[in-house]
């Protein structure tokens, strides 16, 4: 049987005029890694950072364990393990200190807080660098810093906010490894906000996409392809000034996006007439992917508040 971790009912923040996070209900069930997905701006940040007890609800119920974030902040703050969107490491100290430090916030005696400070360096990587200022080390290097700090006081629950930004494909792909190993060893639940589609499809058991504080689509990565778009993509790159095929094509959609088109279908050979109007272009057929669901779904949304001179 599933069991909720994390239950939020008509979530809302409001900052002045703006509605950072617009009434939005979700859960997250133990041991699952789950994904918030979404623009620059859609409240992604500002979810997570509610949860961690790092701002207070505008409004909405939100639990941790059971334990309401409004009463019951410290004890929420115990059971999680957090890495904010912005490192906030100590650069006055060395690699280890910053770890001995924080550890305090916890309360962890000191032989514990230095035993489980070098096992942490080991896990991500860092051992060789435990003496290092903290601004002689890559950025990399300062994300698997702020990983291991959040593993501390060993929470079940891990809140990463865009953990793998701006990192190299491969450190990325060592992150990931630490993040299944946590999941699948430890049992951690984590919640994660990302802009690389592959993280999300890669970890994520189920996301949620965002848009302007609200909850566009959720599901697995799965589902939310086939329920949004077919099975099949046929991408065009390149194709200014070429007009989008949308009249005549059974079981095709059609949409343009960055100077490519793109076709969507649940056979390929759907497609196949539109192979003879694009020829001399990049073509690519492909299966369809968690990118097209969300330009599709955040596109079609833009283009919503356009038609109702939104802004
Ligand atoms: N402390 C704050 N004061 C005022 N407005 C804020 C504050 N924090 C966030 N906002 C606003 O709330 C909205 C959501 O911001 P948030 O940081 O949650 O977005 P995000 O989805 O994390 O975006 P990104 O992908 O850029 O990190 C934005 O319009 C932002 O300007
Ligand atoms: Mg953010």
């Amino acid at each position: 049987m599933s069991e909720n971790v994390v239950v939020a009912q008509g979530l809302t923040k409001v900052y002045g005029e703006q509605r950072a996070v617009d009434g939005i209900d979700f859960n997250v069930t133990r041991g699952e890694t789950f994904g918030l997905l979404g623009p620059n701006g859609a409240g992604k940040s500002t979810t997570m950072r509610m949860i961690a007890c790092r701002t207070p609800l505008t409004s909405g119920l939100l639990s941790v364990e059971g334990h309401d974030v409004t009463r019951s902040q410290r004890r929420v703050r115990s059971l999680i393990g957090v890495v904010p969107q912005e490192n906030n490491l100590d650069p006055d100290l060395n690699v280890l200190e910053n770890l001995h430090v924080y550890a305090r916030y916890f309360r962890l005696p000191k032989p514990l807080a230095a035993t489980r400070s070098l096992e942490l360096l080991r896990f991500t990587g860092l051992e060789h660098r435990a003496r290092a200022r903290v601004d002689e080390l890559s950025g990399g290097m300062k994300r698997r810093l702020m990983i291991a700090r959040a593993l501390l006081h060993q929470p079940g629950i891990l809140v990463l906010d865009e953990p793998t930004t701006g990192l190299d494909p491969q450190v990325r792909q060592e992150i990931w490894q630490r993040l299944e190993e946590l999941r699948r060893d430890g049992g951690v639940t984590i919640l994660l906000s990302t802009h690389y589609m592959e993280e999300a499809e890669k970890l994520c058991e189920r996301l949620i996409v965002m848009d302007q504080g609200r909850i566009l689509a959720q599901g697995s990565p799965r589902e939310l392809v086939e329920s949004s778009v077919s099975r099949y993509a046929l991408e065009v790159r390149d194709c200014e000034g070429k007009d989008l095929q949308q009249e005549g094509l059974d079981g095709v959609t059609s949409v343009s996006r960055g100077g490519a088109h793109l076709y969507f279908a649940a056979d390929p050979s759907l497609l196949a007439p539109l192979m003879k109007y694009y020829e001399g272009y990049r073509l690519l057929l492909r299966p369809s992917n968690l990118e097209d669901v969300f330009l599709q779904l955040v596109t079609s949304e833009e283009a919503l508040d356009e038609a109702h001179g939104d802004d």
